[in-house]
């Protein structure tokens, strides 16, 4: 497995390499889910490169930052376990070279939910995206479903910037009560992380009521905050009965939905979500 930090060594060993290579971009610290990425472009690429870059321009002034976990040594030897090839931590002067202006801005599907709690956040995500696709041109690149807004939103720079390659959306890796995987659980108190799983109750008591045949929006939104209401260290931001591609909100959700909700446990923002489609 190549580490290395420099765009011009990445370019190198892509170009040497022919085959087909799969990206799965990170921001380190790595889990299970991460892990299922790797595998999944293991699976389907000649190649598989994997970036881990804590972004500073998807975080707004009052985020986490500088305090967001880095643990590169076992990251790497995850990496190596899971089959990665090349493995590129660059210093934000590579990204971000001193006189660096130019960012990619996403309309219409940034500003509701993240978007709306973090307005500079999904600018930093595809500007840096876009870098990333840029220099790894992959075939393929590797996303998790647990930022279902950042799917929506990487799909969409790639459609209209004609990036060619193909976005590949993964399934949510869960723990064994529910609690989806994310480097941001490490901020939980063992009491909080007891609490942490009401996200998922939420989003499996609205999903039966639609799959029971409950098609009103706002009624399957009052489900789950009636389930984060009866626990006392949940704080929801949002809870939200979106269209799958526009991510506005549904009165009528009988075409599929996408159930998300961020919710702040103690200093953790927990983000959660399932996407129900017809057939
Ligand atoms: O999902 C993440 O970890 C980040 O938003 C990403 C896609 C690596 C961009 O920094």
């Amino acid at each position: 497995m190549n580490v290395v930090q420099s765009i011009a060594d990445v370019r190198r060993i892509r170009r040497e390499s022919g085959g087909s290579w799969g990206l799965v971009p990170t921001m380190g610290f790595l889990h299970a889910g991460h892990v299922s990425l790797v595998e999944r472009a293991r699976r389907e690429n000649d190649f598989v490169g994997v970036s881990i870059f804590v972004n500073p321009t998807q975080f707004g002034p009052t985020e986490d930052l500088a305090a967001y976990p880095r643990d590169l040594a076992r990251d790497l030897q995850l990496l190596r376990e899971a089959g990665a090839d090349l493995v590129w931590t660059p210093p934000v002067e590579e990204v971000y070279p001193a006189g660096f202006q130019t960012y990619v801005t996403v309309e219409e599907v940034t500003k509701p939910l993240e978007g709306a709690a973090r307005p500079t956040h999904f600018r930093g995500v595809a500007t840096v995206v876009a870098k990333l696709f840029n220099v790894f041109q992959p075939d393929r690149a590797y996303f998790g479903q647990k930022d279902a807004q950042q799917a929506v939103v990487i799909r969409q720079m790639a459609r209209d910037l004609n990036f060619p390659l193909e976005v590949v959306i993964c399934p949510i890796v869960r723990e064994a009560d529910g609690l989806a995987l994310s480097s941001r659980n490490v901020y939980l108190t063992p009491e909080q992380r007891t609490a942490a799983p009401v996200l998922n109750r939420a989003l499996r008591a609205a999903r039966t009521a639609w799959e029971a045949g409950e098609r009103d929006g706002e009624h399957l939104r009052q489900i789950m905050r009636a389930v984060l209401d009866a626990e006392p260290l949940a704080r929801p931001d949002y809870v939200s009965a979106a269209d799958p591609v526009t991510l506005q909100e549904l009165g009528d959700a009988g075409r599929g939905v996408l159930l998300s909700m961020a919710v702040r446990v103690g200093r953790a923002r927990l983000i959660d979500n399932v996407l129900l489609v017809n057939g």
